[in-house]
């Protein structure tokens, strides 16, 4: 699985993305709306994770590459949600897309252009819909999801049962994109 835009390759995770993407994931900064900053450690686990979630789902939460330069500069991809966090919004979507980049690569564009790319390869394979999710007050990201075409469903917003109750960052908002070839 490999989407090439104007500005990034969107790639299976490789060993030379986990030094920068657990800087970026330790960032403070960066994960000020996830419900921790990533250890090393956690991170690894995470992009472990993620490289066999590709091999079971066909798509990922995969390695954002900076064509050029080659720098790894984040994370954008789909993913198919938990079944409690599916039975969580009552219209039960299946995928989600989700993004991440390095600060310094912030307001360029890239997260948009990233994700249209996925939103595309969901599109060919078939997939119904795509939504994304994301605390109430992540502005940057709200926006990304409405640049992209994404539409706010108010009754999609839930709880997520995989925060603890009392947590600020639990409640998430829900965005939700229908493919257009079956409109
Ligand atoms: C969300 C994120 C991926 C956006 O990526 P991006 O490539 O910067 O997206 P854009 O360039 O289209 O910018 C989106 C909005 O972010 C805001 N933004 C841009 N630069 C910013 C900065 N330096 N600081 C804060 N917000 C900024 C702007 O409101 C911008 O909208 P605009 O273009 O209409 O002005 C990025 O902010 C990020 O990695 N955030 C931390 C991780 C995160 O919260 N991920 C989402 C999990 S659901």
């Amino acid at each position: 699985m490999r989407l090439v835009t104007e500005r990034l390759i969107l790639r299976p995770w490789q060993d030379k993305d986990r030094s920068p993407m657990a800087r970026i994931y330790g960032d403070a900064h960066v994960s000020r709306f996830f419900p921790k900053v990533m250890t090393v450690e956690e991170t690894n686990l995470d992009i472990d994770l993620e490289i066999e979630r590709a091999g079971t789902n066909g798509f990922h939460f995969g390695a954002a590459e900076l064509r050029g330069s080659g720098e790894t500069v984040g994370m954008i991809g789909l993913d198919v949600l938990s079944e409690t966090v599916q039975a969580a919004i009552p219209s039960h979507p299946c995928v989600e897309i989700r993004w991440v980049l390095a600060k310094e690569h912030w307001g360029k564009g890239l997260a948009p252009e990233g994700a249209r790319a996925w939103l595309d390869y969901a599109w060919s394979i078939g997939l119904p819909e795509v939504v994304a999710r994301t605390a109430k007050e992540n502005a940057p990201s709200r926006r990304v999801m409405r640049k992209i075409g994404m539409i706010h469903d108010p009754a999609g917003d839930h709880e997520n049962p995989e925060i603890s109750e009392g947590h600020w960052l639990r409640s998430r908002v829900v965005y939700r994109k229908l493919n257009p070839t079956f409109l």
